[in-house]
């Protein structure tokens, strides 16, 4: 399968351009805003792989469904306007769309959602995730994630509290807070907790290495070819939905 990597100058890119001759896939371009890189992709590339910036992904994912070859979104921080241009290639192309890519990740939403199902609203959930230094959004695509699947798992909606500063007042029942710590070079932390009046309980997931996502993502391309449109998530590539 020919595809394209856009975002390729960057730290995901890389480790993608890295990793798909071994996962079968023949990168044809290199596609990014920095030096050196190529610009567009080339007639007769079958997918695209995007871990470039949100602002790139609309007209890129317009132009994949003109053509009609499936896209894999790694890029987080997509604005909900952004989103609409995304929905609507998802009507003419197969479109996978995560915030997390990795498997222990993807698993761990699966166990937030069960553990918030039984332990219920007696237990506070907050939520912590720790990145490198240079990331450019917050929270992390996986933090609004692990958030949701605990809603799900209660039963409640998707607000949540982001952070706390000065006179909040005491915490609200039922309140789901996510907090984003930054520094150094921390792949991707998450910490999941759930704090009752007598025990913690924290599920945990450390990614060490970009390739955990880099071959997720992968992987997730070849699996999306030939399929109907629609948008994907990684937890229907891994079969866990
Ligand atoms: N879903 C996941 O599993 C997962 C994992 C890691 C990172 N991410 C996300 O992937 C994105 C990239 O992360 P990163 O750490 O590699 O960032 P990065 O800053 O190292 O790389 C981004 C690259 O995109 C390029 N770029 C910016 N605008 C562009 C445009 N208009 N067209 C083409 N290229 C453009 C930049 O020049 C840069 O090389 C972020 O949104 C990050 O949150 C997702």
């Amino acid at each position: 399968m020919k595809i394209a990597i856009l975002g390729a100058a960057g730290r995901m890119g890389r480790k993608l351009c890295e990793l798909a001759p071994e996962a079968g896939l023949e990168v044809v371009a290199r596609v990014d805003v920095a030096e050196g890189f190529d610009k567009e992709w080339p007639a007769g590339t079958e997918g695209v792989v995007d871990f470039s910036h949100h602002s790139a992904l609309p007209p890129a994912i317009a132009k994949a469904a003109e053509q009609g070859i499936p896209y894999v979104i790694g890029t987080t921080g997509v604005t909900a306007e952004e989103q609409k241009t995304v929905d609507a290639a998802a009507k003419r192309i197969p479109v996978v769309q995560s915030g997390n890519y990795s498997l222990g990740v993807n698993l761990l939403l699966a166990l937030v959602k069960r553990a918030a199902t039984v332990l219920g609203p007696e237990y506070d959930i907050e939520i912590t995730e720790m990145h490198h230094r240079h990331k450019k959004d917050a929270p992390s695509g996986t933090a609004l994630m692990l958030a949701k699947s605990a809603a799900a798992g209660r039963g409640a909606s998707n607000e949540f509290t982001y952070g706390r500063f000065g006179d909040t007042g005491e915490r609200p029942r039922g309140e789901i807070a996510i907090h984003a710590l930054r520094g150094g070079s921390v792949v991707g932390d998450h910490t999941v907790m759930f704090a009752g009046e007598l025990e913690r309980v924290e599920l945990t997931h450390k990614a060490q290495d970009r390739a955990a996502f880099a071959a997720g993502a992968l992987k997730a391309l070849s699996w999306a070819k030939g399929k109907t449109p629609g948008i994907y998530t990684m937890q229907d590539v891994l079969a866990l939905s």
